[in-house]
Formats: structure tokens, C-alpha cells, sequence
């Protein structure tokens, strides 16, 4: 069983940031300082109006995935404003976010509605990176584990065992977005124990192929102990990967196997 995406995963979400004009530059000096790769995954996530001038970018590069942020719950028709699965798909994205926390808190996505999303991206042959995480007020509630596991089912719920094994996921504490609060590397690997265990009962054998992204304040100077913390596969940044030179040293880093 071979896994979606060969691991250590380097994800890049830039948010609300690059225009086109910046995406070009960025990839040019970024492509420069990163020979093609075969033992890691590299992923951006551009503004959807970003996505041409990467996928354009990387046409002679297939070691690097580009995917959109954000799609609808439906994949076409009068929904103006919307991004959709089979759009993305066709202007070159081979990933998508869903339920990433911003979408969750600040534009009310719901549970229901990711996994709506996780069965449509499936559907157009997108790989679904699925982000579930708890808030400051949630964490001191001691809830951490009860609303990432129904984040995860959720998500989970219109997929067959089969389909589960496709999916990537990534763990964001909102407390730990944006704030410089990075959750320890022991932090991290319990809550991602407890996705796997969660994915296991689903999926049995094929939940240790399944790969868990952490994500929140990860940055050149953490992202080594991070991604050697058990059942850490991979790194899903924000700030830290908007900077060309910034970047390329993050995604160049030394993982022990
Ligand atoms: P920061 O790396 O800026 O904390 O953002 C994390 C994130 O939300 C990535 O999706």
C-alpha cells in the first residue's frame, strides 16, 4: 500500500497574500533554490487567483503540487463568488484545504459541510488535506480530543475505508495559528496519536499510510523537532512560507527516518 503523498510533507498555505505578480516571483527564486525532490512532498496552497501563475510555474516540475484553499459544497452552477472542485481540477490544482480553521471560525464552515467537501474533492480526483484543530477556550476546557475526533469523523463521514486512505490530515491548534505559539513537538504527537487510533478503527492497517500535517507557527527554527515527533509526517505553514529564501531552507530540512 503505497501512501498519497510520499512523506515528509512541506505544505505552504499562503492565505490571503501573493497576487500573480508575487506567486511568479516567489516560485522563480523558490524553483531555483530547490532541485527537484523525490524524498519529501512539496505543496502551495496560492489565492485562487494565484493558481494559474504557479501551475504555470511548476509545469516542468511534478515533484511540486499546487491546491486550492477553499472550495464549495457544490460543484457548479449559480453559486457566484464560489471556487469548486472541478474547476480547480481543471485549471491544474491536485490538492485542496478543507475545513481549515479560518474557514471554520471566521466564515462559518460547518462539520456537515466538510464533509461534503472531503467526498466532492475525492470525487474530481483532488487530494483532500482535511484540518482539524481546537481553540484556546476548547483546549482549557479539556475538550482537545472530543472536537478534533468529531472534527475528524465528520470530515471522514460520506468515505468509504477505501477512500479514507487517500486523505491527508493536518492537525492546527487555533490557539497556535498566527500567534507564534508553536504546540510542542509532545503536544503535537498525542494529539496526533489520537487521530491515528481514530483512523485505525476506521481503517484499519491502512491508518499508518494515512499522513498527519502539523500546523501552527511552524518556522525554520522548530520545524526539525517537529517533524521528528512520532506520527508527525509532515508541516502545514502559514507566515513562514511566504518568504522565497525563508521557504526553500524550511522545505530543504534534515529529517530523520
Ligand atoms: P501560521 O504558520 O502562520 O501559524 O499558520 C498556520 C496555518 O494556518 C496553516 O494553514
Amino acid at each position: 500500500m503505497t501512501r498519497v503523498l510520499r512523506t515528509p510533507i512541506f505544505a505552504a498555505n499562503w492565505k490571503l497574500n501573493h497576487g500573480p505578480t508575487d506567486a511568479r516571483a516567489f516560485m522563480q527564486r523558490f524553483l531555483q533554490q530547490v532541485p527537484r525532490v523525490d524524498d519529501r512532498s512539496l505543496l502551495i496552497f496560492p489565492s485562487a487567483l494565484s493558481l494559474a501563475a504557479v501551475v504555470d510555474a511548476i509545469k516542468d516540475r511534478p515533484d511540486v503540487i499546487v491546491g486550492v484553499q477553499q472550495v464549495h459544497t457544490e460543484s457548479l452552477g449559480a453559486f457566484t463568488g464560489e471556487n469548486s472542485v472541478v474547476i480547480a481540477r481543471d485549471a491544474g490544482a491536485r490538492a485542496v484545504l478543507v475545513g481549515h480553521s479560518e474557514r471554520r471560525h471566521l466564515f462559518g464552515e460547518t462539520d456537515e459541510a466538510t464533509g461534503r467537501k472531503m467526498r466532492l474533492a475525492l470525487d474530481a480526483r483532488l487530494i483532500p488535506m482535511l484540518c482539524v484543530g481546537e481553540t484556546l477556550a476548547e483546549r482549557e476546557a479539556g475538550a482537545t480530543e472530543h472536537v478534533v475526533l468529531r472534527q475528524l469523523e465528520a470530515g471522514l463521514s460520506a468515505l468509504s475505508v477505501a477512500e479514507v486512505s487517500q486523505v491527508v490530515l493536518a492537525y492546527e491548534p487555533v490557539w497556535a495559528i498566527g500567534t507564534g505559539r508553536t504546540a510542542t513537538p509532545a503536544d503535537a504527537s498525542a494529539i496526533h496519536g489520537v487521530l491515528r487510533g481514530a483512523l485505525r478503527s476506521r481503517a484499519g492497517d491502512r491508518a499508518g499510510h494515512i499522513p498527519i500535517c502539523y500546523g501552527g507557527s511552524v518556522n525554520r527554527g522548530n520545524v526539525a523537532e517537529l517533524l521528528a515527533a512520532p506520527d508527525v509526517d509532515g508541516v502545514l505553514v502559514g507566515g513562514a512560507s511566504l518568504d522565497a529564501d525563508g521557504w526553500s531552507a524550511i522545505v530543504r530540512t534534515e529529517v530523520a527516518h
